[in-house]
């Protein structure tokens, strides 16, 4: 059998940077860790439009479709903000969300013990925080028509559409669902059914999901306006939280932050299985390509790891080496290594993105 393939996207400003450390941790799977994989790397984002003129090439696109699992860096930088909005970096990942249908979108928001002070929030409110976030990634307001700039009378409007049908709805909630049961089994469903009508239809399909295939897992509603007031007042309330596009937006980059740092949390974007079983699968980590910083070597690699280790457990079926990188990550963060990110603590130095990444792979040794 030919080994599972990985199509590695490292992107703009330091997704490069982040992406050269995950491939020290696959080549140590290659040589020490009993996995192989088949790795072939491309464009994406800013640097692909200064090489083609778009932000994802058509064989990039279809590369995409063939691997096992993509792994992307980040996109974007100050150099492209004046682009045509149709070849800005992140269309590029938009593209790659929709044209491979990952509908699912994994956001944990987990708090390593070690770095529990580093939230905003009370440590007690945080520590042991591990909460999921699954929010819908291929509809609704980024993707609805109509959109667009139009002229009405003699000024200009500015539109979007919120769009949701059942079946989109639908899957989602059952990857939630299923998720949850592999969880603490609670599932909180987020919209606006007191405004939307989109909401409302949100509400009623993921009720009607959870009573027909679900009855066995918790499930709760809430507005989304009080989510993101519960998010911050008692986080560890929740277990899995599912919710649309933009509002998964919105709460994921909100519970990022309880956790200290967003240089620390990875996200997988699923699809519908593929002919071999697997799920067509986008791992990146949630932080963005952070021009101020990039070429300095400062940059936490560690979102982008976890994300190499969601790909682990849900691309490869290999929870127990998901599990090993997990602690080999937690092991480096309790003997005090620190990224620049993650400052504060008297006295300690912070190390550079590829010290991070040697000490994780000295972890990973050190674990066999
Ligand atoms: C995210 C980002 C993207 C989004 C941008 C870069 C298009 O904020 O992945 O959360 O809005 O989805
Ligand atoms: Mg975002």
């Amino acid at each position: 059998m030919s080994n599972p393939s990985l199509l590695i996207l490292p992107g703009d400003g330091i997704g490069p940077e982040v992406m050269a450390e995950v491939t020290k941790i696959i080549d140590w799977y290659g040589t020490k860790g009993g996995l192989k994989f088949d790795v072939s790397t491309d464009l994406v984002g800013g640097c692909a439009y200064d090489k083609h003129g778009v932000p994802l090439a058509d064989e990039t696109m279809a590369k995409a479709q063939e691997v096992d699992a993509v792994l992307l860096g980040a996109v974007g930088g100050p150099k492209y903000d004046n682009l045509d909005f149709s070849v800005k970096p992140e269309r590029g990942l938009l593209r790659l969300r929709k044209e491979m249908d990952l509908y699912a979108n994994l956001r944990p928001a987990q708090c390593f013990d070690a770095l529990a002070d580093f939230s905003s929030l009370k440590k007690d409110v945080v520590a042991g925080l591990d909460i999921m976030i699954v929010r819908e990634l291929t509809s609704g307001v980024y993707f609805g028509e109509p959109r667009g700039i139009f002229e009405e009378g003699n000024e200009r409007v500015g539109i979007n559409t919120q769009r949701y049908t059942e079946s989109e709805i639908d899957r989602v909630a059952r990857s939630a669902f299923e998720l949850a049961r592999k969880r603490n089994n609670k599932v909180c469903s987020m919209e606006k059914a007191n405004v939307m009508e989109s909401g409302i239809l949100w509400r009623e399909v993921v009720q009607k999901v959870h009573d027909e295939d679900y009855p066995d897992v918790e499930l709760t509603h809430m507005y989304a306006d009080a989510g993101a007031m519960q998010l911050t007042r008692w986080p560890k309330q929740f277990d899995v939280i599912v919710t649309d596009n933009l509002f998964g937006d919105l709460l994921s980059d909100l519970a990022a932050m309880l956790t200290g740092s967003l240089g620390m949390l990875p996200s997988a974007s699923l699809g519908a299985p593929m002919a071999n079983g697997r799920p067509k699968a986008l791992y990146e980590p949630v932080h963005g390509s952070a021009p101020d910083i990039a070429g300095q070597g400062k940059a936490n690699p560690i979102a982008c790891i976890l994300s190499f280790a969601m790909a682990l457990r849900y691309s490869f079926d290999q929870g127990a080496e998901a599990d090993r990188l997990e602690k080999a990550v937690e092991k480096v963060l309790a003997d005090g290594l620190r990224t620049a990110d993650l400052l504060g603590e008297e006295g300690v130095q912070p190390v550079s993105t590829s010290e991070m990444g040697d000490a994780i792979v000295a972890a990973l040794d050190a674990s066999l």
